[in-house]
């Protein structure tokens, strides 16, 4: 007999090839791009076996009593996993998957671009040339922030934190400061110097957060924190919005207490279009793209496949959480 999996939205055609060849199931899905309305949620997982989820679907205790006793794995497509009631899903004896690694490359690239676009003052560069703004090439017109010669503190040394720091050696950073729970062995292919975060947060020229979202880490970019940056330092977020206290950014970035930002990750997402973040030209915003190229996110939408399928059958999975 057929198990029945939920999917909560369109996934990449890589996975969908998977669990039709594994013939061990039958999918019903949420069939389309946008995320699928709580009842509908609800709804759906009703017997499920397997549950294939995206970060934007909160699966806490009413969803898991709404799937039922038959629920073995929930499978999310993403990294992140703090959209999951990890406690209630342990409670129950349901196995995780989820996707790490397979997209940290695409990830750090990302934050990488996002680092210098807003340090490098590339959407306001854009918009200038568009509206005419473009007069002359002018000395003191568009002038921002390099690499070379800075320090960079990057806030979650973890897998993409790594790789964060791993391309933005190249650009001639001379010092790499990072905090975190721990620290790594690793952190001395990077010249890594494990710092408390007060020390990162003054001395870095730009701060990266690529840590995961914890009672700890929740709020930790507040005004305090803001407070004590550098004037001309530049904050980076591509891990989660509510790292980030949005108001104590906005006023950090409006009175000039900070220099500019780049968040790839806010509070909520969609971020409305009247957000008074948006009407900053020193803050750039990006819609949660870190892991999208067409290539990863197809490797992605694989590995939630077979993470899918290694819970159903109760064999390995590639890639389980284990908690
Ligand atoms: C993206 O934010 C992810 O968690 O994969
Ligand atoms: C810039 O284009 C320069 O020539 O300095």
């Amino acid at each position: 007999k057929l198990m029945k999996v939920f999917l909560t939205r369109r996934i990449p055609p890589e996975g969908m090839k998977i669990l039709s060849a594994a013939g061990i199931c039958e999918v019903s899905q949420w069939d389309s791009d946008e995320p699928v309305q709580r009842a509908d949620l609800l709804k759906g997982v009703q017997g499920a076996h397997g549950l294939l989820c995206l970060l934007s679907d909160k699966i806490d205790a009413e969803v898991l009593d709404a799937a039922g006793p038959n629920l073995k794995v929930i499978s999310t497509l993403s990294v992140g996993y703090d959209h999951l009631a990890i406690d209630e899903i342990k409670k129950r004896g349901i196995r995780v998957g989820y996707t790490p690694d397979v997209l940290t490359d695409a990830t750090a690239e990302l934050t990488v671009a996002l680092l210098l676009a807003a340090a490098r003052r590339l959407p306001e560069g854009v918009e200038e040339v568009k509206n005419g703004g473009w007069s002359s090439w002018k000395p003191l017109w568009l002038c921002g922030y390099g690499l070379s010669g800075s320090t960079v503190g990057v806030i979650g040394l973890g897998r993409i934190g790594m790789a964060i720091a791993q391309r933005l050696m190249p650009f001639g950073v001379k010092r790499l400061l990072y905090s975190g729970r721990t620290a790594k062995d690793y952190a001395a292919e990077v010249n890594g110097e494990y710092v408390p975060l007060d020390t990162l947060v003054s001395e870095s020229d730009f701060i990266v957060v690529s840590c995961s979202l914890t009672p700890e880490t929740q709020g930790m970019c507040d005004k305090a924190f803001f407070s004590k940056m550098k004037n001309t330092g530049v904050f980076v977020n591509s891990s989660r919005g509510i790292v980030v206290n949005q108001e104590d950014l906005y006023a950090a970035l409006s009175s000039g207490q900070i220099a500019a930002a780049g968040l790839d990750v806010t509070t909520p997402e969609p971020l409305p279009t009247n957000h008074p973040l948006l009407t900053l030209k020193n803050c750039v915003v990006l819609p949660h793209i870190g892991s999208a190229t067409y290539s990863t996110r197809g490797i992605m939408g694989a590995l939630s496949a077979q993470n899918l399928l290694g819970g159903l059958q109760g064999t390995d999975m590639p890639s389980e959480l284990t908690f």
